[in-house]
């Protein structure tokens, strides 16, 4: 087995990824908890895995989205609490093969992954309200090893049917909330045995190869980190949704933005419609958002060390990345032809603008750098991010502080 540092390499470089909640639940166009929070008889939701239909090619459709996005891996819910699993099992009657589908939906994902070159996650919830044993197993030992039992089983075929896989990604345990509950360090023993080069979040409960959290960006330290976070209304698709609820695509440039800054990825979320088309909203937030990752990559991806001592500051018109010597300044409400940037602690050797190459003037008194001769509008006619590239004799941080001095 590869050290985890080795193993983390892909993911350290890799920055922006897509998360995928699609099941049942899409069908009914109100989120994934939809089961739980109008507590929908079993027979009445069970009867959604006969008419779910999905259209050939969704993968494909969803994958070739994520990679014009600047996104480099994808991570898709194989089975949510709704406990209805994507793929051919022989755990469960109730999977995609067997039913409505007629098609394992996991495979198809899988391949489409390779097709674009991007690396596969599966996402698998723990926590299942389908398994007569999903909720049982809190107090009734015999059902708690049955349902583990069931659990480990699903999570084997999954990291044996389908080639390498590049992300374990658990969700929720509930009800066995602890690692000694759900049997964690055995759990990721056999996946670890089976997929020698995966890494594995941290919701079985124990740290494993990075932390996550969800619906913040507040980094973790010491450890790899991944931010997942919605894009609009719920995880799973919704239809009820108002247009104005998708995050807009500066928003999650600003989210990469931060991500990198501190070293870490986001996973961004979309919930493909019941036929497993992307919704137009992820159109519309995407592909702006992979346009300008073509142009301002070098902002983005690659390993970034997270340096709190050393930090770069908010100014009023932009943020930083940095990346060794060099800083990203992203000036995100562009001024005019010409700015000041303050408290500079490096000696800029050059600036340009990172999209174009193109050089631009500037003068250094002291730790006040100007940036002059900028054109008067925006060049970014995208998204209205501008990157200007500082190259520095040594490491660029800024200090400001709470004073006028
Ligand atoms: C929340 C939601 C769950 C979703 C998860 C993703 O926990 O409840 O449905 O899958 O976030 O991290």
């Amino acid at each position: 087995m590869r050290s985890k540092e080795q193993r983390l390499e892909w993911f350290r470089d890799a920055r922006f990824g897509m998360f995928m909640h699609w099941g049942l639940y899409s069908l009914l166009g109100r989120g994934e908890w939809v089961l739980n929070r109008e507590k929908i008889p079993a027979a009445e939701y069970e009867a959604l895995a006969d008419q779910w239909k999905p259209k050939r090619g969704w993968a494909r459709e969803c994958a070739r989205l994520a990679k014009r996005a600047g996104m480099k891996y994808m991570v898709l819910t194989a089975k949510h609490a709704e406990g209805f699993l994507l793929w051919d099992s022989k755990m469960s009657p109730y999977n995609a093969a067997q039913r409505g589908p007629g098609r394992d939906l996991v495979a198809e994902y899988v391949d489409a992954c390779r097709a674009e070159g991007l690396r596969i996650g599966f996402y698998y919830c723990f926590m299942d309200w389908h398994h007569p044993d999903g909720e049982i197993c809190e107090h009734d030992e015999a059902a708690r090893k049955r349902f583990l039992d069931y659990s480990r089983g699903c999570v084997r075929e999954l990291m044996t049917n389908y080639g390498k896989i590049d992300i374990m990604w658990y969700d929720c345990p509930w009800p066995l909330m602890s690692p000694e509950r759900i049997e964690a360090d055995s759990f990721n023993r056999m996946v670890r045995r089976l997929q020698p080069h995966i890494l594995i979040n941290d919701r079985s409960l124990v740290p494993q190869d990075f932390a996550t959290t969800e619906m913040n960006m507040d980094p973790k330290d010491g450890q790899a980190w991944e931010a997942c976070m919605k894009t609009n209304a719920e995880w799973g698709y919704v239809d009820y949704g108002q247009p104005e609820d998708w995050l807009t695509s500066r928003k999650v440039l600003d989210m990469i933005r931060h991500a990198t800054l501190h070293g870490g990825n986001l996973l961004l979320n979309i919930g493909p419609t019941p036929e497993g088309s992307m919704p137009e909203g992820a159109y519309k937030m995407l592909l702006p958002i992979g346009k300008w990752l073509a142009k301002n990559g070098e902002a983005v991806y690659g390993r970034r060390v997270r340096d709190q001592k050393r930090y770069l500051d908010w100014t009023m018109i932009g943020h930083w990345t940095r990346q060794g010597n060099t800083a990203y300044y992203w000036i995100d409400r562009w001024i005019g032809s010409e700015t000041v940037i303050a408290g500079f602690l490096a000696k800029v050797k050059r600036a340009s603008i990172l999209a174009s190459g193109k050089p631009v003037k500037f003068k250094q008194v002291g730790d006040r750098v100007t940036l002059y001769g900028m054109p008067a509008a925006n060049p970014d006619k995208n998204v209205h991010i501008t990157v200007i590239k500082l190259e520095c004799a040594t490491y660029p941080h800024q200090e400001l502080g709470m004073g006028r001095a």
